[in-house]
């Protein structure tokens, strides 16, 4: 199997974008991740993988097909010396290299971060009010701190920018509009998310989603929004734009309208487990061929067949499972990174 073979899974979707959580620690607790007050067992260092393995599995398995490389946590840019493997990395054939991060460290490394090869960042800001902030994310946190750091991306050109903002019901609901419009003026695409039954912590459940419905008519009272194309398929968000400007807003709609269909995402957890869901269990080691030496044709073969093996379809299950009392044990947020 070598360069130029198609993957494609059980339900004939391909590969595309591969997420690598580098590691499962975080400077925040946002209740809908990692809610404050657990004991966290974290990983220890000699189970993360280093830099040269993520490389080496990135470059392995691109003739696969992926195009997009997107750096997680926990909170990716405390890992030390992460502009070393963004280094590492925009070495390689990828059309995008990005990161999505709580901005609390961008401003410090935004400039750096570009340098290495970093094409943009993803900040998740779930508030603009310093209390209802602080509270979501169980740290006291000024808005204004993530914002310099956004601003600093703007300005060091980590472009598009943008901002991921998990909407829990009677928590933040109510600030959508605002959002709408601060950041267009702005010049940052903001992306509204339906709060996700990820893991098993978060006390997640069906009264607390806002749906993308709901966000759209409320939005529609005030802005007027037209839709642009998606630039490929598989794409999470979908994408609205300001008739008045080019800014756009994002939906993701992942409980109310599922897009499992179109899913082209493996995910790379930072002790060297793929995952072939957002809602999978214990995912497959891939640590033990990494750590033995195993050549690019090896890794890929186990990739492949992985990838053949594929049929989850978990955010089309959902609602089934629940009503019929059914709660998966799932991996956690912080250790798989969305
Ligand atoms: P772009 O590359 O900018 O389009 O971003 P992205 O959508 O690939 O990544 P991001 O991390 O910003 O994801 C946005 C939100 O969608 C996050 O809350 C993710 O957890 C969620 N999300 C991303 N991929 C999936 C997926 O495959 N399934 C589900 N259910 N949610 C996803
Ligand atoms: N539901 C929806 N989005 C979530 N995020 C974290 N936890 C959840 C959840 N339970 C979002 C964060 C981050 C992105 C990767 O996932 O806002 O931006
Ligand atoms: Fe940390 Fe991001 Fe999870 Fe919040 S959502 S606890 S910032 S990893
Ligand atoms: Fe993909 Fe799983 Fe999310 Fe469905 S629930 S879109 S299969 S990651």
């Amino acid at each position: 199997m070598g360069a130029g073979s198609m993957t494609r899974d059980k339900l004939g979707r391909e590969l595309r974008d591969l997420r690598v959580s580098i590691t499962d620690r975080c400077n925040l607790r946002c209740n809908f991740c990692m809610p404050d007050g657990e004991d966290y067992q974290f990983f220890r260092r000699d189970e993360i993988l280093r830099f040269e393995e993520i490389r080496d599995f990135v470059k392995a398995i691109i003739p696969l097909g992926v195009k997009k490389v997107r750096l997680t946590g926990g909170e990716p840019l405390i890992r030390r010396d992460v502009e070393k493997l963004i280094a590492m990395l925009s070495d390689l054939p990828l059309e995008d290299l990005s990161l999505t991060t709580n901005g609390l460290k961008l401003k410090e490394k935004a400039r750096a971060l570009k340098a290495s090869g970093l094409k943009r960042v993803t900040v998740s800001l779930p508030s603009l009010r310093d209390h209802t902030l602080s509270k979501l994310v169980g740290r006291e946190v000024k808005v204004s701190k993530i914002l310099e750091g956004i601003q600093e991306a703007l300005h060091v050109g980590l472009s598009p920018v943008k901002v991921n903002v998990c909407i829990i019901k009677g928590v933040n609901h109510e600030e959508i509009v605002d959002m709408v419009g601060f950041f267009r003026d702005m010049g940052v695409t903001v992306r509204f998310i339906e709060f996700m039954d990820v893991g098993n912590l978060n006390e997640w459940s069906m009264d607390r989603v806002f749906s993308v419905k709901e966000m759209r008519d409320v939005i529609s009272q005030h802005y007027d929004l037209e839709p642009v194309e998606r630039s490929y398929r598989g794409e999470v968000a979908q994408r609205y734009r300001h008739k008045d400007s080019h800014v756009e807003v994002g939906f993701v709609s992942s409980v109310t309208q599922p897009f499992c269909g179109d899913c082209n995402r493996l995910r790379l957890t930072a002790d060297g487990r793929l995952l072939t869901c957002l809602f999978a269990q214990e995912g497959h080691d891939i640590k033990g061929l990494l750590r033995a030496n195993a050549d690019e044709e090896t890794i890929r073969r186990f990739v492949c067949s992985l990838w053949a093996e594929r049929e989850d379809n978990y955010s089309e299950k959902r609602l089934e499972l629940i009503n019929r009392g059914i709660i998966p044990k799932k991996i956690e947020m912080f250790q798989i990174g969305g």
